[in-house]
């Protein structure tokens, strides 16, 4: 049959019948520990960016992977793959963007079952409880998104003969550690890449299970690595307490001042481009149904716990309003029981979400020279950075949004929710940035997901919603041309 005579439900209709083969498909994937930041899992990583190029061939594309960084400081490959659509296909020309990198699973001994095995365990799906899901490293950010829309295009390849949308797929190997090399490939591929018109991704998540969520913002990020360093030896504690300085103790008072009563970050000029919320989105996001009470019951905390920036409530503070945290703290003596001990150093990851027009490389400069002015007597500091991004905001009322909604309704039966989130994923600000580029973030993950924490999940209702959903996307964009 021609891909013209080829109805979306025809292809949806086929979906249920290959589920089984499609989730086995996504536990081979699973299977290869592609922890991207990690050198020594390099050759897996590499391997499960090949096993994606393979998908993406079966779905009658043109894939390979395209090598970054240097022949010096190799990077992860990107997957590459490009279809011609239909003869006569007039739609936008679309880049789907994903990634197979992974983050560490450790803590090991808090997993269920091993982080590379994956297991599809029974739930009953009641408010409150998981569904049936599958349980591993990956399942849900990216590897189990990626492969809602690599099955849709398998389905529309084996029902109508081939994918009748133009696209070109980029899926990253380092996004969890910061897309570090992306810049430069999207410098030598410029040509390429601006011949896209819109950019799908499916690494964000939905507001409940049964509603879609189209994501129009992220946060940003400034990631930093800072080590204090005082004596040139740990020192006894007895002989030197009181008379030299601690870089535990220091290090804590410094970082201690980087909020003030109100939990505002004192680091002048901090907020200079922060956009303030404006009166729609506050009324819009009011009508959402989120409960951050709830929210913070799931994660064990109570009531008491909902602080953070003052005059802002929850879903503002994540989705719009900048935070800074230490991620890690160390120095000195962690092991069992005690021992007196004044260390040489001490250190801290200390990472900022930033929103809207705040510049990350503005705010990497006035942070470490907000630091430096903090220097305590007899210390010095030595700084590192661990990648940057824009926050990335997109518009909601192009015309690719609105086909979008079109095609999550007719897909799942519901108008989706706009949303924003508060996590960062790079290449949305690049695109944005270097090449006016927008993104629809159509993801299906959920809040208990436990993504970057051990037993993450991805429920096979939420597997089932994307390739339906990139199914009707297809044909949106098919209809968009018409
Ligand atoms: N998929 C996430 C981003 C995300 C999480 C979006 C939750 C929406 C909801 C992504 O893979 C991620 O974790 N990104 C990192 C980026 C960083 C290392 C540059 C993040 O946000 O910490
Ligand atoms: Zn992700």
């Amino acid at each position: 049959m021609s891909v013209e005579s080829m109805s979306v439900e025809t292809v949806a209709s086929t979906l249920e019948s290959r589920e089984s083969q499609a989730l086995e498909r996504l536990m081979e994937w699973l299977r290869m520990p592609s922890i991207g930041t990690d050198p020594a899992y390099r050759e897996q990583t590499r391997q499960a960016g090949q096993w994606c190029a393979d998908q993406l061939s079966a779905a009658g594309f043109d894939a390979c992977l395209r090598e970054t960084g240097s022949p010096e400081a190799r990077g992860n490959p990107i997957v590459w793959a490009t279809n011609e659509g239909a003869a006569d296909y007039k739609g936008p020309h679309v880049l789907f963007y994903g990634h197979y990198d992974v983050q560490p699973p450790d803590p090991l001994e808090l997993w269920h079952s091993p982080p590379f095995e994956p297991v599809i365990v029974k739930g009953s799906g009641k408010p409150g409880e998981p569904a049936d899901r599958i349980v591993a490293r990956g399942a849900c950010d990216d590897k189990g998104q990626v492969a809602t829309f690599l099955e849709a295009m398998r389905a529309w390849k084996d029902s109508a003969g081939s994918v009748p949308v133009k696209f070109t797929v980029l899926i990253e190997g380092e996004e969890e550690s910061g897309s570090a090399n992306l810049e430069q490939f999207f410098a030598e591929n410029r040509d390429a890449l601006s011949q896209a018109d819109i950019c799908v991704i499916s690494d964000t998540g939905m507001l409940e299970r049964t509603t879609p969520g189209i994501t129009y913002g992220l946060r940003g990020l400034s990631y930093h690595e800072l080590k204090l360093i005082a004596s040139d030896q740990d020192l006894h504690s007895g002989m030197w307490g009181g008379r030299c300085p601690n870089p535990n103790n220091e290090l804590a008072k410094v970082l201690a001042q980087l909020w003030d009563e109100n939990r505002k970050i004192t680091i002048p000029g901090f907020y200079d481009d922060v956009l303030p919320i404006t009166p729609k989105e506050k009324e819009a996001w009011s009508q959402l149904p989120l409960d951050q009470i709830e929210a913070l019951g799931k994660i064990g905390l109570d009531a008491d716990a909902d602080i953070g920036e003052a005059g802002f409530d929850a879903v503002e503070r994540e989705w719009a309003r900048p935070a800074c945290d230490v991620n890690g703290i160390w120095g000195g003596y962690t092991g069992a029981g005690a021992k007196t001990v004044i260390p040489s150093w001490a250190a801290a990851k200390v990472s900022f979400r930033l929103v809207a027009n705040q510049d990350p490389e503005k705010i990497a400069d006035a942070f470490e020279e907000w630091i430096r002015q903090r220097t305590p007597p007899g210390c010095r500091w030595e700084f590192s950075r661990h990648g940057t991004g824009h926050a990335g905001n997109v518009s909601i009322d192009s015309p690719y949004l609105q086909a979008a909604r079109g095609a999550l309704q007719n897909a799942v039966g519901k108008e989706p929710h706009l949303i924003k989130s508060g996590g960062s994923i790079p290449v949305v600000g690049m695109l944005k940035g270097q090449l006016g580029l927008d993104s629809l973030m159509i993801g299906f993950g959920l809040d208990d997901d436990r993504v970057h924490s051990p037993n993450e999940k991805f429920e096979i209702p939420s597997f089932r919603m994307g390739v339906r959903s990139h199914v009707h996307l297809v044909d949106a964009f098919v209809r968009m041309g018409k």
